[in-house]
């Protein structure tokens, strides 16, 4: 590998982390944040607190131009607490609401609205580049940050996934919203060009890290990672 290969760029200093619903994206890209001393940003947060602005606002969130001109008119912000970075809209924090079974049912819809989609990505690439940041979502390997070579794509058969979100005490039904998020027509969630896919039915969540630092050191991101292995 070229030596300019081996140091991660400013420009290539995210991790991004897709998948569907409940694969365990979020345990993994936390988990790994951590061993890396990188920050961690879900960005299905942002898509949630936009949610949330919408049905705070009254706003029909099947209503596409509705939708927009709501996101257009919010001011969104991240901050930080330890580790983790969260959504702020018009400087309140949401994350208190994010996992209701309204915002649950409506997100998805929401996140189809390419304004949203254009603001939420365009708050979490000016945040999030040039930041040593593990970012999670749908589409950061593939529309957000196209240019990292650290992509990987966390995958679990349908009834695995569905099996998971029970056991965490939900009901939903993850497959509508997989449906509409791997059919939209913007940016929708799809294996990025040059992206690792890993199965997490057959691994425990050391396992899934594990399976990410051993491809992310033969990338040369070396030296953080030995020594973090080593740390255990
Ligand atoms: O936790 P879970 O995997 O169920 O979902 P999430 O990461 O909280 O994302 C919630 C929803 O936000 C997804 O179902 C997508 O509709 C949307 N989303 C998106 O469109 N793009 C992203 N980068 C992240 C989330």
């Amino acid at each position: 590998m070229a030596a300019a290969e081996s140091h991660p760029t400013p420009e290539t200093s995210v991790i991004a982390i897709d998948g569907p619903a409940a694969s365990g994206k979020s345990t993994v890209a936390r988990a790994l944040a951590s061993r890396l001393g990188y920050r961690f940003l879900n960005s299905g947060d942002l898509y949630r607190a936009m949610t949330w602005h919408c049905l705070h606002h009254g706003v029909d969130c099947q209503d596409s131009g509705a939708v927009a001109s709501a996101a257009g008119q919010a001011r969104v912000e991240i901050g930080c607490d330890g580790a983790d970075y969260y959504p702020l809209i018009d400087g309140g924090d949401p994350r208190a609401h994010l996992r209701s079974e309204a915002i649950n049912s409506c997100v998805s819809p929401v996140s189809a609205v390419p304004a949203v989609r254009y603001i939420l990505s365009a708050a979490i690439r000016a945040h999030a580049q040039g930041r040593r940041t593990v970012v999670e979502g749908r589409d950061i390997g593939s529309a957000v940050f196209p240019e990292t070579p650290y992509k990987f794509y966390i995958d679990a058969p349908p009834q695995v996934r569905q099996r998971r979100r029970r056991n965490q005490g939900q009901v939903e039904e993850i497959a509508r919203r997989d449906l509409i998020d791997s059919t939209r027509s913007t940016d929708p969630l799809t294996v990025a060009p040059g992206a690792t896919v890993i199965d997490s039915s057959t691994l425990d969540i050391q396992g899934v890290v594990a399976a990410m630092l051993d491809k992310l050191a033969g990338q040369g991101l070396g030296c953080a990672i030995a020594a973090c292995s080593s740390n255990g």
